[in-house]
């Protein structure tokens, strides 16, 4: 039996909205890390990253994902773009269930996410340079660690999901 369902992959790929369709779909919970994670801090991840930096949201990811793993099953998962980053964390992640990467275009997360002032990596100048730095270095990264991947751009949400259930076999 297929433990639960994770959705991995850059910010503005859908991970929530994808997620919440097949949340309906199934009838199964939908979990998000950054929710979990500004949960338990008590405040929004920009201000996490304002206040300890990067390297430590990064360790609360791990400690959230253990979290998950010790108690989650039949959930959507929608994991932080970032999470794939750490090694423990796709290791983590290979336990929790069937992850699928939603790949998207550069130009589809600039439009997506113009004027987005809760992604802490996207804020300042030069944000097209860093989107594509970015996606660059991380699509191996979500592609080595996804189960299958879904090509996101110009296909509406709940055409994505029932891909990946089709594709999951669920
Ligand atoms: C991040 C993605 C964000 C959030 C944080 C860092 C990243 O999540 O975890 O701002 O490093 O890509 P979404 O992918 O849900 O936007």
């Amino acid at each position: 039996m297929i433990k639960n369902l994770i959705l991995i992959g850059f910010m503005g790929a859908g991970k929530t909205s994808v997620g919440q369709a097949l949340a309906e779909k199934t009838g199964w919970p939908l979990l998000d890390t950054d929710q979990l994670i500004e949960e338990e801090a008590g405040m929004p991840i920009t201000r996490i990253f304002e206040e300890q930096g990067e390297a430590a949201f990064r360790v609360t990811e791990t400690r959230v994902l253990r979290r998950l793993l010790e108690k989650t099953e039949q959930a959507v998962i929608s994991a932080g773009g970032g999470l794939p980053l750490r090694e423990e964390n796709r290791k983590l992640l290979a336990k929790l269930g069937t992850a699928v990467f939603l790949q998207v275009k550069p130009e589809t997360v600039i439009v997506r996410l113009k004027g987005d002032t809760t992604r802490p990596l996207l804020l300042g100048d030069h944000v097209e340079e860093r989107v594509e730095t970015l996606l660059s270095y991380r699509n191996p990264i979500y592609q080595a660690s996804a189960a299958f991947t879904v090509d996101v751009d110009e296909k509406d949400v709940s055409r994505i999901a029932e891909e990946i259930l089709t594709e999951a076999g669920i």
